[in-house]
C-alpha cells in the first residue's frame, strides 16, 4: 500500500476512534504516538518516498500526527475531568465542623492581666514551680518557724537542696521577686505569672493549685503613692472606668507598710449583694512596700532604694468578673461550661 493510502486509513481510524476511559486512551497512545507507533513507523517510510513526492507526504503526515495529538488532549482532559468527580458524594451537604479549641478563661485572664502591665512599662518574668525555703520563704523575710509560714500550707517535695532542706512546691509567685532582683540591678518594673500549690481542702473557694500574678518595682523614690496610682489605673482598666479600689492596713513579712487591695463589687456597684456579702467590696490581692529585709536579702541597698510590691489570685479575679461561684469547674475540663469564655 502506498504511503498516502496508509496515511489516510490511519486518519480515519484516529477521527472514529473514541477512546472512553484511561485504559483506551493509553491504548491509542501505543498505537498511534508511541515510539513504536503507528506514526513513528511512517515518518521512518517518509525517508524511502522520492524527492518529488517528499513535501507532500511530509505535510500530510505533519498533519496526521498533529490530528492524533489533538485527539489524545482532548480526551484526556475529558476523561479526567469527568474521574476526578467522584460520583458517590453529595457535595451539598454541610461540612464537617472541626472545633479547634481556644484559651481557657485563666489563660485569657492572666493575658489580658498582664497586657494591661505591659502597655505601662512592665516586663514579664517567670520562675519555678518547685521552689527551694530560700527563694519562696527565708528571702521574702519569712525564716523558719516564723508564725506567718503558717498562712501558707505548704506541698513538700521529697528532693532536698544543696543546705539539706527540702524543695516544696512555691505556695506564691513572690519568690520570682527574689529570682529576678539576685540577676538584675534596679530599676526593676516586672509581673511574673504562673502557678502556686497550697495543701489546702478543696472547697468551693479554695483549690490545691491556682494562679498568682506578681508585682514588683524597685527606683529610687518609689512611694506609697506610687503603688496605689499604679493598681488603681490596672484595676479601671481591667474591671471598668467607674470601679473604686481601697487600701487596707494588712500584714505581709516582705512588705511594710502592707495593704489589702479591695475594688468596689463590679455586680452591684458597690451598693451591697449577695456576692460581696452586702459590704459592697470585693477583695482582690495584697500589696505594700518592699521590706528592706528583703532588699538586703538580695544586695540591694535599701538606703538607695524602695520598692512596692502586690501579689494577686487569677482566679479570684475571674470568678469575679464572670460570676463563677465555685472554682471547682474551672478545672473539670467541661466543654459546656469552658465554651462560654
Ligand atoms: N504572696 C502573697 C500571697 O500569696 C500575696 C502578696 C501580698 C504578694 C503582698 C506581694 C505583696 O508581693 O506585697 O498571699
Amino acid at each position: 500500500m502506498s504511503l498516502l493510502l496508509q496515511i489516510d486509513e490511519i486518519e480515519k481510524e484516529i477521527s472514529t476512534s473514541l477512546p472512553e476511559n484511561p485504559d483506551d486512551l493509553e491504548n491509542f497512545r501505543l498505537k498511534f504516538l508511541s515510539r513504536n507507533g503507528l506514526l513513528s513507523q511512517l515518518f521512518e517510510e517518509l525517508k524511502t518516498v522520492s524527492k518529488e513526492e517528499k513535501p507532500i507526504v511530509g505535510k500530510k503526515l505533519n498533519n496526521l500526527k498533529k490530528l492524533a495529538e489533538e485527539k489524545y488532549n482532548s480526551t484526556k482532559d475529558k476523561i479526567e475531568g469527568s474521574f476526578s468527580v467522584r460520583p458517590n458524594v453529595d457535595y451539598t451537604l454541610p461540612g464537617r465542623f472541626i472545633d479547634i479549641g481556644h484559651e481557657h478563661i485563666i489563660s485569657q485572664t492572666l493575658e489580658e492581666f498582664v497586657r494591661i502591665f505591659r502597655e505601662i512599662g512592665f516586663k514579664v518574668t517567670e520562675g519555678p514551680e518547685a521552689e527551694d525555703e530560700f527563694h519562696n520563704f527565708d528571702a521574702l523575710n519569712t525564716p523558719e518557724h516564723h508564725p506567718a509560714r503558717d498562712m501558707q500550707d505548704t506541698f513538700y517535695l521529697d528532693v532536698k537542696d544543696k543546705s539539706g532542706k527540702k524543695y516544696l512546691l512555691r505556695t506564691h509567685t513572690s519568690p520570682v521577686q527574689i529570682r529576678t532582683m539576685l540577676s538584675e540591678k534596679p530599676p526593676l518594673r516586672i509581673v511574673c505569672p504562673g502557678k502556686v500549690f497550697r495543701n489546702e481542702a478543696v472547697t468551693p473557694k479554695n483549690y490545691f493549685m491556682f494562679h498568682q500574678v506578681e508585682g514588683l518595682c524597685v527606683d529610687r523614690d518609689v512611694t506609697m503613692s506610687d503603688l496605689q496610682s499604679v493598681l488603681t489605673y490596672f484595676l479601671k482598666k481591667f474591671y471598668g472606668r467607674d470601679t473604686k479600689t481601697r487600701f487596707i492596713p494588712s500584714y505581709f513579712p516582705f512588705t511594710e507598710p502592707s495593704a489589702q487591695v479591695d475594688v468596689s463589687c463590679f455586680l452591684c456597684k458597690g451598693k451591697g449583694c449577695k456576692t460581696c456579702k452586702n459590704s459592697g467590696w470585693l477583695e482582690i490581692g495584697g500589696c505594700g512596700m518592699v521590706d528592706p529585709a528583703v532588699f538586703e536579702a538580695v544586695g540591694y541597698d535599701p538606703e538607695i532604694y524602695t520598692g512596692y510590691a502586690f501579689g494577686m489570685g487569677i482566679e479570684r479575679i475571674a470568678m469575679m468578673k464572670y460570676g463563677i461561684n465555685d472554682i471547682r469547674i474551672l478545672y473539670n475540663n467541661d466543654v459546656r461550661f469552658l465554651n462560654q469564655f
